[in-house]
């Protein structure tokens, strides 16, 4: 069930600018995905009712956009780019660097819930490789190095 919270962001962040219930599913999945961290099952059966579109509707446009996180993630989402231009300046290294801190490897949450490294296409800022987003801020001319520094900003 939607909780006051969730409806009220609904209906105010797609009050207007949406001609169709379909053209509000990924911003209404977003927006719950605010509020859970992930869109399970029982969300997308919460946005059914809500928008009038059917469940598996939902579930292709969730499954298409890959920043809808259809599993459990972390506190702090890593999304490290892993496209051409950073793997050609240290992808590996930063990959490594990131393993050897973390503990865990790519599609995995650190056991305290903290962060899930995720891999991912072109972030846009091939001047700045090798980059990552956590969340939605964007790390470029990344070093593994400075990867300390990085992560002490998400507790
Ligand atoms: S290839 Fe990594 S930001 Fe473009």
């Amino acid at each position: 069930m939607l909780s006051p919270e969730e409806r009220a962001d609904l209906d105010r962040e797609l009050a207007d600018g949406f001609p169709t219930a379909r053209s509000k599913s990924i911003d209404a999945l977003k927006i719950l995905q605010r509020h859970r961290r992930w869109v399970s099952d029982e969300a997308l059966v919460d946005l059914e009712a809500y928008l009038g579109l059917s469940r598996a509707e939902l579930d292709n446009v969730a499954t298409f956009y890959n920043l809808i996180f259809r599993q459990p993630v972390g506190r702090h989402v890593i999304l490290l780019c892993d496209s051409v231009s950073c793997w050609i300046c240290g992808y590996e290294g930063i990959l490594e660097a990131l393993r050897e801190r973390l503990g865990i490897g790519l599609g995995e949450t650190t056991p305290d819930d903290r962060f899930t490294l995720l891999p991912m296409a072109c972030l846009g800022c091939c001047d700045g490789a090798p980059a990552l987003m956590i969340d939605e801020d964007l790390h470029r001319d990344l070093r593994p190095e400075g990867l300390d520094e990085l992560l002490e900003a998400y507790p």
